[in-house]
């Protein structure tokens, strides 16, 4: 935005920081560009929603000034999203009519620069920051619309700036997220942004303080605010933009007039849908290497249109405009800002790390015990037996078939008794149609008053696999209690480790309710955003069905986040350890309680290749502990496809293989030996990685630090990460590069700068190290191998040697994987407890661990700082250094001659059996 001489209307008043502000009168510039209005067609109307017929504007006809209309086509902003418009209805509405060849693409009905609406008053300090009234003289053509808004501004930390945009008449749906616990960090004072004002039109810009840069631009086109379409639009400052899920997208958006919503939806993954989780966060990388977040805290049905200007705007059905704004200026801080609003990720207990099998069609539980016991002799580590709904008594959860799961019980105390876990699905739905008395879930939950009612107060009926079905109102706290009572019931007969809370968006059969729906503004938006099935309560309950906190059509997108928050306090009460709840549907702030899983992935190539970007994205919404259905629920895989998904499935955060029921069965046993030697391998890698990854999580849980880490995160000035979602890094250190495509035996990887070694040097084949000065490089990837590369610098902290379950790889001997930077130095750490008791870190019953390895003199030294007993009984068992120039002439352990030592100069590596305690500070130093 100019503030030139040739002065217009418009008034900027300008802010550094939400806490003091100067106020400035700029005058805005009109944009320099000539009219090409007076050259419109009167053509066919561009093709949208409906008919212009019905629209009857009393407004007089606003025509755009002179010049207003010239902006280049990537640079409007559609006037006439809500309904297809001729041209005489877009000039009814004051906007610019421009056809185009097509119909897709830019709007041919677009707002002229400076379109009437909200004039902002004075901007005056309060307690918080700021505030000011906006009030809008003309209205425009939307229904019910506010002619005032209040607007707050408040900027709690240096990074992040805080807007709200609210109706001061009434009372709307204000999202409260469950007793988010904002960590408070650094000092206003040095906020990273100033902010801007225009004040009539109302539009607001938010700059980079330290090199001025626009981050928001509000001014572009109007804000809208009525009680059923809020819009506010922005321009980007640049098209590399990550985010707003859930969709099966890329890790960059896709800007070229792309819409994307977010409504919760029971929907297996393909491109253009709404799918089950909704996250109105994104991420904006900057040019140089800088990035910054924005947040919309509304669960309303969200679109986001997203246009190559680069611009993007919001449109919520509901509730109010609660904006945050993220300045990074890294975008680790980025998202460590961000989930100091939605909180930051539960610590997962150990062994949800380790391998989960499950599969819709475990029909009894001898076939679940035969499964678990063909891993066992096949020697695949497997944590955690899982079932399906086939547990269930005519599908009704919170029961057990008599016949078929009759020793239930007994089967998870076995599993129990080898030091597995064992984990079962529950869905919301609560059969309604059992005789009374015979099933307690149900008419305890009449009694209780727990279940969401219909517009008229009656229970609303939809249904799900047990048939009809009533659901859980989880933001009443009686039915917190309820189902906490439930699942303590439930968990004194059957002790499940952890819950699988499915069907959550919540997901129905029948439209609404069995009754359907009444007729109403909630049902039928004056603007719905373009959901799969076209309607809101398509594949769900009706809008106007009521919640203790307000209707669903306010609350639908954040069910699962209510049920998880639910069923985790539940499990934490019942079992007194971790919880681990594993969520279909989610809504930020659901990484405090749960993990996700991508929902219903085919079995093919394509659906292999996108669970990277939706792994990395659920990273960047709070959720670490994720991953995708390894091989692919729908459809039968393949033994190579198989292979390949449990190779890249041991670098997902949270590794199930799970399947659909009528496909061939896809536990790694069932292939031939040579893929189940891949596939135990792989398993073993992740395995002999737990340590580290385990302390990954608690750098997630204690710092907001991202797991399964985009690129372009670690990398951020490198351009050639900006796009990169077939690889990906765990923290900072391990580069995996797994193979996607079919018949591949090799890859191109890209290797920033730096030296990166092959993980792989462990086994026979010698790999040398890549001295990379960030390129693709050729890696050889034979159907055994995935590749993995340690980056120099850093030393990973291992358990090796075989272990089926994480109860025996806890107690194998750690193994450090040193990986020398060019100077000679690496630093790494461990992150260690019991793996189960609630809140360890938090009371301090923990150890952490740093390694340093650097140069003394001519030696070299590795140490740990800070043992306490949780490392007791413990052996450090070894060492492998990469990047040793030279065979060491000796070795010494804590000051003694070591004998057992190897070098090898074709690879730079040298091995050092060592059997050293965990708990004591130790050195290892050797001379060249
Ligand atoms: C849908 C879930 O996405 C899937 O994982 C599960 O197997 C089925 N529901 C049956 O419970």
């Amino acid at each position: 935005m100019g503030h030139g001489s040739n002065l217009t209307a418009a008034v900027l008043v300008s802010a550094l920081a939400a806490c003091w502000f100067i106020s400035l009168l700029w005058a805005h510039q009109a944009p320099l560009v000539r009219s090409d209005c007076a050259k419109r067609n009167a053509t066919e109307a561009h093709g949208r929603l409906g008919g212009d017929a019905a629209e009857t504007s009393s407004e007089e006809t606003r025509r755009p000034r002179d010049g207003a209309c010239a902006m280049a086509p990537e640079s409007r902003f559609d006037c006439a999203r809500d309904r297809l418009l001729s041209q005489r209805g877009c000039e009814d509405r004051g906007c610019c009519y421009a056809p185009l060849p097509h119909s897709a693409g830019p709007p041919w009905c677009f707002y002229p620069t400076l379109y009437p609406g909200y004039r902002m008053g004075p901007l005056t300090p309060t307690a918080r920051g700021q505030e000011a009234t906006l009030t809008r003289a003309t209205p425009s053509h939307l229904p019910r619309e506010m002619s005032t808004v209040h607007l707050e501004v408040t900027g709690g930390t240096a990074g992040c700036l805080h807007l709200t945009f609210k109706d001061p008449s009434s009372q709307r749906y204000e999202v409260k997220l469950p007793a988010a616990v904002p960590q408070g960090e650094d000092d206003a004072q040095d906020a990273l942004y100033s902010t801007e004002y225009q004040s009539d039109p109302f539009g607001f810009i938010v700059r980079r303080r330290s090199n001025g840069r626009v981050i928001m631009n509000t001014t572009v086109a109007p804000l809208l605010f009525a009680d059923q379409y809020l819009q506010l639009s922005t321009a980007l400052a640049s098209s590399l933009v990550s985010g707003l899920g859930e969709h099966y997208t890329s890790l960059l958006l896709d800007l070229n007039w792309t819409s994307l919503t977010l409504w919760n939806r029971n929907m297996a993954p393909h491109a253009d849908a709404n799918l089950y989780g909704s996250h109105p966060f994104y991420m904006v990388q900057e040019e140089d290497g800088l990035a910054h977040g924005v947040f919309l805290l509304n669960s309303n049905a969200i679109e986001v249109m997203l246009q190559p200007t680069p611009a993007l705007t919001w449109v919520a059905i509901g509730g109010i405009l609660d904006l945050y704004v993220f300045l990074g200026p890294d975008p680790q801080s980025v998202i460590r800002q961000y989930l100091q609003v939605i909180g930051y990720p539960m610590m997962p207990p150990y062994w949800s790390l380790g391998f989960h099998l499950c599969r819709w069609g475990y029909t009894t539980t001898l076939t679940t015990r035969h499964v678990a016991q063909r891993m066992h002799n096949a020697t695949f580590p497997l944590d955690v037996q899982w079932n399906d709904l086939d547990y269930a008594n005519k599908d009704r959860v919170f029961t057990f078939d008599p016949w078929r799961f009759g020793d239930l019980p007994e089967m998870v105390e076995d599993f129990h008794e080898r030091g597995m876990k064992y984990i079962l699905i529950l869905d919301p739905g609560i059969s309604s149609s059992s005789p009374p008395g015979t099933y307690s879930p149900f008419d305890e939950g009449l009694k209780r008053d727990v279940f969401i009612k219909n517009a008229t107060g009656h229970i609303l009926i939809g249904k799900v696999w047990p048939g009809q079905t009533a659901f859980p109102d989880f933001t009443n706290p009686e039915t917190r209690r309820w189902w906490e009572d439930c699942i303590r019931d439930f968990h004194s007969k059957v002790p499940v480790d952890g819950l699988w809370i499915d069907m959550n968006e919540p997901a129905s059969f029948v439209q609404g309710s069995a009754e359907g729906c009444p007729a109403s503004d909630l049902e039928n938006p004056p603007y719905t955003p373009k959901v799969v099935g076209g309607q809101l309560s398509s594949g769900t309950l009706c809008m106007s069905a009521q919640q203790k906190l307000s209707t669903h059509y306010d609350l639908h997108n954040m069910y699962g986040l209510t049920e998880a928050y639910a069923t985790h306090s539940a499990l934490m009460n019942i079992r007194g350890q971790r919880p681990f709840v594993l969520s279909r549907s989610s809504f930020p702030g659901i990484g405090r309680f749960s993990g996700v899983w991508t929902g219903d992935v085919g079995s093919d190539w394509e659906q292999l290749r996108y669970s990277i970007p939706a792994v990395l994205q659920f990273g960047l919404f709070g959720v670490p502990l994720v991953g995708a259905d390894v091989c692919g629920f729908g459809g039968n895989t393949t033994e190579e496809l198989c292979v390949r998904w449990m190779q890249l499935g041991a670098f997902y955060p949270f590794m199930r293989n799970h399947n659909d029921k009528p496909n061939a069965p896809q536990e790694p046993y069932v292939f031939g030996q040579k893929a189940q030697a891949a596939m135990r391998s792989a398993l073993n890698l992740r395995y002999s990685l737990l340590p580290f990854l385990y302390t990954l999580f608690h750098h997630a849980h204690t710092s907001a630090a991202t797991v399964a880490r985009p690129l372009f995160m670690e990398f951020p000035t490198d351009d050639n990460c900006q796009a990169v979602d077939r690889q990906f890094l765990w923290g900072s250190s391990l580069l995996i590069s797994p193979v996607l495509e079919q018949g591949a035996v090799e890859l191109a990887a890209y290797l920033p700068s730096g030296t990166w070694y092959s993980l792989h040097n462990v086994s026979q084949t010698p790999m040398h190290p890549f001295y990379s000065k960030g390129r693709y490089s050729l890696l050889p990837a034979p159907l055994d191998t995935i590749n993995v590369h340690v980056r120099e610098g850093h030393i990973i902290p291992q358990q090796v040697g075989p272990a089926l379950t994480t109860v025996a790889s806890r107690r194998k001997p750690f193994f450090l994987t040193v990986a020398l930077s060019a100077g000679g130095w690496a630093w790494g750490d461990l992150f260690w407890d019991d793996g189960d008791k609630l809140h360890t870190f938090e009371t301090g019953h923990y150890c952490y661990v740093t390694f340093t390895a650097g140069q003394v003199g001519k030696r070299r030294v590795t140490f740990p700082l800070g043992m306490n007993w949780a490392l007791d009984g413990l052996v450090l068992g070894g060492l492998q250094v990469f990047g040793v120039p030279s065979p060491p002439r000796y070795v010494l352990a804590n000051g003694d001659k070591v004998k057992d030592f190897t070098y090898r100069s074709d690879t730079k590596v040298s091995s050092v059996g060592l059997a050293l305690p965990m708990s004591e500070v130790f050195s290892v130093q050797w001379a060249l």
